[in-house]
C-alpha cells in the first residue's frame, strides 16, 4: 500500500492546516465579521472554536489513528449502524471538490490573465458564463489528482511549500493594504465593536467553525490515520486551529483596508474576489504585482483543500474498495471532473437550469454546507459519545499526550455541547432553504 505515514510533524501540521485554510477563510470569515458585530463575532467564534470545533477535529483525529482506516472502516469498527456517518464523510468531499475544482479554475485563469496581460479578465461575467470554464476546472483537477498520485509524501511537500508560501504572500498584501491612506476604514469595518449582532450571527458562527476547520468530511480522519501513535493529538489540533483563525483574521487585514480605501462596498465570496478586487487592484499603483501575488495565494489556499478532498475519497477506495492509489486515484479525480462540469457551465450553458429555486452551482454548495455537513456533525457526535466506548479514544489521545486534563471536559462536549450547537445549525440550515424556495 506504499507509505501509510507522515514523514514528519511539520508536513503533518502543514498538510492538516492546508486543508482547513481554504477559500472560507479568505472571502467568508473577514466579511462575516465585519457583518456581525465585528470584535464580538470574533469572540463568539472563538468560544465555538474551543467547544465545537476543536472537540469534534480532536475526535476525528484520534479516530483515524486509533482505526488507521478511511472514515468509512472507521465508522464501522465504531458501530455497524455509523457506517452512515463515514458514507458522509466521504460523499461531501466528492461533492465539494467538484466545485471547489471550478472556483480553483478561475483562479488559475486570473492568475494567467495578470501574469500576461497585468489585467483582470475583462469581464468576469462573461467569463463564467464561457465553456472555457470546463477547460480551466480540468487544469485544476489535474493539478489535484498529480499531487495525490504522489501519495502522502506528495501531499507533503506541496503543503510544505505552498503554506508557508501563503502565509508570505499575504503578509506582503497587509503592508500594502494597510499603507494606503485612509486605511483604517477597513480595520473598523472588521474590528470595531458594532451593532450588527444577532442570533443569526450565532448561526454563521457556528456553521463557519465547522465548515472553515473542514470537519466532518472525513479529511482529519484520514489525515490522523497516517498519523504516528508519538504526536500529541490535541496539541496537533490546537495548533491547526490557531493557524486557521490567525489566517481568517489576516485575510481581512488584507482585503477590507484597500477596499475602503478606494470607495468600494465590502462583500464576500466569488464577487469580492474576482469583481472588487481587480477594480482595487486596477486603482493601486503597483496593483497588478498585489493581484498576481493575491491570486496565487487564493489559488495556494485551494490547492491544498481541493488535494484533501480528493485524498479522502481515494484513502476510501484504497481501504474499502482495495484498490491500488493509481486506479484509485485516476479513477475517483476523473469522477469529480466529470460531476463538475455542470458547476462549471451553471452560469453559462446551464444559467436557466434551477434545482429548488438554486443554480446547480449553489445547490451543490448548499446541500453539502447546510445540510449533510451537520447533519453528519450530529450523527458522528451520537455515535461515538453514545454507541461507543469513548474511553478508546481518550486512551488513543493519552498515547502522546500522557496528561491529557480536559478529558472529562473532552467527553462532555462531544456528547452533549457539540450536538446540541449542531441541531441548532441543521435546524436553521433547513429554515434557510425553505425561505429560499419559498422566496420569503
Ligand atoms: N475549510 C475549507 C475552507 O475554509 C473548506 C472545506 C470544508 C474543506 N471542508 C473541507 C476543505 C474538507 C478541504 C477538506 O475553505
Amino acid at each position: 500500500m506504499g507509505e501509510k505515514q507522515w514523514g514528519s510533524r511539520i508536513g503533518f501540521l502543514l498538510a492538516t492546516a492546508g486543508a482547513a485554510i481554504g477559500l472560507g477563510n479568505l472571502w467568508k470569515f473577514p466579511y462575516l465579521m465585519g457583518e456581525n458585530g465585528g470584535f464580538t463575532f470574533l469572540v463568539v467564534y472563538l468560544i465555538f472554536v474551543l467547544i465545537l470545533g476543536l472537540p469534534c477535529m480532536m475526535l476525528e483525529m484520534s479516530l483515524g489513528r486509533y482505526t488507521g482506516r478511511d472514515p468509512i472502516q472507521s465508522y464501522k469498527i465504531v458501530n455497524p449502524k455509523a457506517k452512515i456517518v463515514g458514507i458522509f464523510g466521504v460523499l461531501a468531499p466528492f461533492i465539494i471538490l467538484s466545485y471547489y475544482s471550478v472556483i480553483g479554475g478561475w483562479l488559475i485563469k486570473y492568475v494567467v490573465s495578470y501574469v500576461t496581460t497585468f489585467n483582470a479578465p475583462a469581464d468576469f461575467g462573461a467569463f463564467i458564463a464561457s465553456p472555457t470554464t470546463v477547460i480551466w476546472h480540468f487544469i485544476f483537477m489535474a493539478m489535484v489528482i498529480y499531487v495525490c498520485y504522489k501519495g502522502i509524501g506528495g501531499i507533503e511537500k506541496a503543503s510544505k511549500i505552498m503554506l508557508p508560501a501563503l502565509f508570505v504572500l499575504l503578509i506582503i498584501i497587509i503592508f500594502r493594504s494597510v499603507s494606503l491612506k485612509g486605511s483604517m476604514e477597513g480595520i473598523k469595518f472588521i474590528f470595531a465593536p458594532k451593532k450588527g449582532f444577532s442570533l443569526a450571527s450565532v448561526n454563521a458562527a457556528l456553521g463557519q467553525v465547522f465548515y472553515s476547520l473542514s470537519l466532518c468530511m472525513g479529511i482529519t480522519i484520514t489525515y490522523g490515520s497516517y498519523l504516528s501513535k508519538k504526536e500529541n493529538i490535541p496539541k496537533s489540533c490546537a495548533v491547526v486551529a490557531g493557524m486557521d483563525t490567525l489566517l481568517a483574521i489576516l485575510a481581512g487585514i488584507a482585503i477590507f483596508p484597500a477596499v475602503f480605501v478606494f470607495g468600494l462596498e465590502p462583500g464576500q465570496g466569488p464577487g469580492l474576489v474576482f469583481v472588487t478586487l481587480p477594480k482595487v487592484f486596477g486603482a493601486m499603483s503597483g496593483g497588478s504585482i498585489f493581484a498576481i501575488a493575491f491570486f496565487i495565494l487564493m489559488f495556494f489556499a485551494a490547492l491544498t483543500s481541493a488535494i484533501a478532498l480528493l485524498e479522502v475519497v481515494v484513502s476510501f477506495a484504497i481501504d474499502s474498495w482495495g484498490w491500488s492509489r493509481n486506479k484509485s486515484v485516476a479513477v475517483m479525480g476523473i469522477a469529480v471532473a466529470v460531476l463538475g462540469i455542470p458547476s462549471a457551465l451553471s452560469s453559462g450553458l446551464l444559467a436557466d437550469v434551477t434545482i429548488l429555486n438554486y443554480s446547480v452551482f449553489d445547490f451543490i454548495g448548499m446541500i453539502s454546507d447546510n445540510i449533510l455537513l451537520p447533519i453528519g456533525g450530529i450523527l458522528m457526535c451520537y455515535f461515538i459519545g453514545w454507541k461507543f466506548d469513548i474511553t478508546k479514544l481518550t486512551d488513543e489521545m493519552e498515547q502522546g499526550c500522557p496528561n491529557f486534563k480536559i478529558k472529562k471536559l473532552w467527553i462532555a462536549s462531544i456528547k452533549y455541547v457539540a450536538p446540541i450547537l449542531l441541531i441548532i445549525v441543521t435546524v436553521s440550515g433547513f429554515v434557510g432553504v425553505y425561505h429560499s424556495i419559498t422566496g420569503m
